[in-house]
């Protein structure tokens, strides 16, 4: 169904940030020193697009909505999904807090944030395999026309409050650390037409 192709769209460009993570940490261990910019800016991404966008569509649209199907919040699917956003959000909080002294060169903060960064980059790459193999599938098995049409507009309705251009900004910013990366851009660009 459209919804969960969306997400599943939206899934491909937060692994490409992810990969952007991961060759950071692996330059920031060869050369001792971390990218401020290109970090701040996965912060940024992570925070706002990932989370702010993607998360915030999933737990207040489409799990709602599989709730009212009688999917069970606790002890299923949705409670996993829901407890490991969270632990995205408590690293994410790590790399923010170390940021600033790993830029500056401090040994102790470079390894702290690179443990934050991995840890999510870990995290949600089994978290996104988990919704792309089991709970979207799932979705689509018991979501009707009527419920899809639905969850159509309540997606529109987010995306319009977190406004065009914060999306394409963020768009910008995968697109960025691809390029500084050297990492595919093809699902950025595919998400912008099709998402
Ligand atoms: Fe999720
Ligand atoms: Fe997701």
């Amino acid at each position: 169904m459209e919804p969960t192709r969306i997400l599943t769209a939206e899934h491909r460009v937060i692994e490409t940030v992810i990969a952007c993570l991961e060759r950071m940490i692996e330059e920031t261990r060869k050369t001792g020193r971390l990218d401020k910019i290109a970090a701040e800016q996965a912060i940024d991404f992570i925070r706002n697009f990932a989370d702010g966008c993607h998360h915030a569509k999933e737990e207040d649209r489409l799990f709602p909505a599989m709730e009212a199907k009688g999917v069970p919040r606790q002890g299923g699917p949705i409670g996993v999904m829901l407890i490991e956003h969270e632990y995205g959000r408590a690293f994410v909080k790590g790399m923010v807090e170390h940021v600033e002294k790993a830029a500056a060169g401090n040994s102790q903060a470079i390894s702290e944030f690179a443990r934050h960064a991995l840890g999510y980059a870990e995290l949600l790459k089994q978290h996104i395999h988990k919704e792309d193999n089991i709970l979207f599938p799932m979705a689509d098995r018991i979501m009707s026309s009527d419920d899809e049409s639905t969850l159509m507009t309540q997606f529109a309705e987010a995306e319009a409050r977190i406004g065009e251009n914060t999306h394409a900004r963020l768009l910008a910013i995968a697109e960025s650390l691809a390029d500084r990366y050297g990492v595919a851009k093809d699902h950025i660009e595919h998400l912008r037409l099709h998402g």
